[in-house]
């Protein structure tokens, strides 16, 4: 018997990364899942893996959400899992930062999880209850130089967490993650413009390696099952140790990004 069996998921950014490999952890776990991403080909293909419901949303766009989310809902019968997980960033400096590219950022990284408890809450109250997981960063819980809007966003993301906890204790427990440097579409350019880095994360990390997305996942799905039944309102760190030493893209800014995107120079 999987840890999940009998729950109903919805994962948003479930197309890529950390979202579709929580997909697949949570299907093998036994639950159904609906895939949301804003990329309607890879939510498709992620719902194919695990013979599910598959949409293309924008988190950012509140009324698309809550549509998407009841359609998930009608499809699984319910909801009893949400994982607001879509998100993303690259690295300006503050003064740099486009307004609209800020509020860009804002509105994906900590408003996305609003919208999704928006759309989400009501159907796993009307169901009696379960879990959320956000998905926050060690972007929040140990900052760099270059990211504030997605620093400042995922630190909002947690204390979301820990307000939700508190206001829909004992239905509902909502936690989130943190991840630190995991092998994703998100990642791939800085690991391809640190010299050497599998070598300079192994060194940075206790776990000694790069993380994968399946490391976040499987927490995912320890916090979403019953083994974490007495946690809610909390961040976990899923990043190998990494934070005990910085914050592994310390330094980056200055070295690759200040003046312009290497990509756009
Ligand atoms: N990879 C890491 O090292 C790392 C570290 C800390 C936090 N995170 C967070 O983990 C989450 C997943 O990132 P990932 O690394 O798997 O990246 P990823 O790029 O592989 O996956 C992100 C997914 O979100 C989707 N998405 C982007 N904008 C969206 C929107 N507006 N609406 C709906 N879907 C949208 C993308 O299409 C993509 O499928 C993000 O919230 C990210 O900030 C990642």
């Amino acid at each position: 018997m999987g840890l999940l069996e009998g729950r109903r998921a919805v994962v948003t950014g479930g197309g890529s990364g950390i979202g579709r490999a929580t997909c697949l952890r949570f299907a093998a776990e036994g639950a159904g899942v609906a895939v949301l991403d804003i990329d309607g080909d890879s939510a498709q293909a992620t719902a194919k893996e695990v013979d599910g419901f598959g949409a293309a949303v924008d988190v950012t766009d509140a009324e698309a959400l809550r549509v998407a989310v009841d359609a998930a809902a009608v499809q699984l019968g319910g909801v009893s899992i949400l994982v607001n997980n879509a998100g993303g960033s690259t690295m300006v400096g503050l003064a740099d930062w486009d307004p609209e590219e800020w509020d860009r950022i804002v509105r994906l990284n900590l408003t996305g999880v609003f919208n999704g408890m928006r759309a989400g809450v009501p159907h796993l109250l009307a169901g009696g209850g379960g879990a959320v997981v956000n998905t926050a960063s060690i972007s929040a819980t140990r900052p760099s130089a270059g990211e504030t809007p997605y620093s400042a966003a995922k630190a909002g993301v947690i204390a979301l967490t820990a307000s939700a906890a508190l206001e829909y204790g004992p239905v509902i427990r909502v936690n989130a993650v943190a991840p630190g440097m995991i092998r994703t579409n998100l990642t791939r350019p800085l690991l391809e413009i640190v010299p050497d880095a599998d070598a300079h994360y192994a060194r940075m990390t206790p776990a000694a390696r790069v993380g994968e997305p399946e490391d976040v996942a499987d927490v995912m799905v320890f916090l979403c099952s019953d083994l974490a039944r007495f946690i809610t309102g909390q961040t976990i760190v899923v990043d190998g140790g990494m934070t005990l030493h910085g914050a592994g893209v310390d330094g980056l800014f200055d070295r690759f990004f200040r003046g312009g995107h290497p990509h756009q120079r």
